[in-house]
């Protein structure tokens, strides 16, 4: 870690959100947020959160009742909840540099929050690499991802770009995520169907605190290393349909978890499962496309690059579909001059 002081302690971040291949459920440790799993994802090149922070003296002084941090999302207020997990985030950098100050925190994200397309994960990762440049530090990217995981687990998979995995540490030190293969490296693409911009009910940091009441959840993780290998194996030979396959049955394995822990979690609603079911019958008309569904209603649709067409068309006959966003292989969390204040 260098430090490099500068008199203005602002910095803007910009984080793509990641889609897992393979999903983190369930943790080792609930407060350094270890997961029980190793986990391979994909950063998105177009669900994107930008973020401001900047450390001042000034926000002791302009809200003495109140001496907390500020705290936006989309020019509006956030949850009490959320919002400590913000200030939490920002008294792990104070304690890293020699910053006392309060700060305010401005962020924005181009897609609707709390719906299963991983907000937190594009949020912790842009506000630690904010709030780090603000606080006039300089961390590698496996500080970076180790400092993001602790604010939301899957934003350690957000620092790096293209193809990624979380590797299973024990500790905190190990558990941080690295790219495996570069955006360009293999050209798919991850369609998500909007039904709804509601957010979900329940949080998925509450999810995986009851996970290991799933009586299937010890039988999961005992395959987790096989399935993670075989993901990597499938990017590396750019095995599409191979791939797919294995998408397709780990998500399925993820939420049949959920449905069977205590107390129990349905994260679809009727659209997400006559997506699912649409794909099947794409697949038989000659489209090879492949569903993944985290804690959302949203479901994200796998296809090459040349046939993002097609799907689309297809998509849009869709009942109660509201949105459709295209996301190819992005680059990861980076700095940006353009300031939200
Ligand atoms: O990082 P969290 O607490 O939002 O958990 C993410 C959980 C899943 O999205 C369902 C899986 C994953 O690996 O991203």
């Amino acid at each position: 870690m260098n430090k490099v002081r500068t008199s203005v302690l602002k910095a803007t971040a910009i984080a793509p959100s990641n889609i897992a291949f393979s999903k983190y459920w369930g943790r080792k440790d609930n407060i350094l947020r270890l997961p029980a799993n190793g986990s391979i994802s994909m950063t998105l090149s177009d669900l994107l959160t930008t973020t401001t922070v900047e450390f001042s003296p000034a926000y002791e002084r302009s809200s003495p009742s109140d001496k907390k941090d500020q705290v936006t999302i989309n020019g509006g207020g956030i949850e009490e909840g959320e919002e400590m997990r913000v200030i939490k985030h920002l008294d792990r950098v104070r304690k890293l540099s020699d910053i006392n100050f309060k700060a305010k925190v401005a962020s924005k994200n181009n897609f609707p929050a709390g719906t299963g397309l991983a907000s937190s994960a594009s949020g912790f990762a842009a506000l630690t690499l904010a709030a780090i440049s603000a606080a006039g530090l300089r961390l590698s990217d496996k500080e970076l991802s180790i400092l993001a995981r602790q604010g939301s687990g899957s934003a350690c998979r957000s620092i790096p770009g293209g193809f990624v995995e979380w590797l299973n540490g024990d500790t905190s030190e190990t558990s941080y995520a690295t790219q495996i293969f570069p955006s360009d490296y293999w050209d798919i693409a991850d369609v998500v169907a909007i039904f709804t911009e509601e957010k979900k009910e329940v949080s998925s940091s509450t999810g995986h605190e009851a996970a290991q009441s799933s009586p299937f959840f010890k039988t999961r993780i005992a395959g987790m290393k096989q399935k993670n290998e075989e993901f990597k194996r499938f990017i590396k030979q750019r095995n599409f349909e191979k791939f797919g396959q294995l998408l397709e049955r780990e998500a399925l394995e993820f939420h049949a978890i959920t449905l069977t822990q205590n107390p129990y979690l349905i994260y679809w609603t009727a659209g997400t499962l006559a997506t699912m079911k649409k794909t099947a019958v794409l697949r038989n008309k000659g489209l090879p496309v492949y569903f993944t569904v985290d804690t959302g209603q949203n479901i994200h649709l796998f296809v090459e690059g040349k046939n993002i067409k097609r799907l689309v068309s297809e998509l849009k006959k869709l009942e109660g579909i509201k949105n459709i966003i295209i996301n190819k292989p992005g680059e990861g969390t980076r700095l940006s001059e353009n300031h939200l204040f």
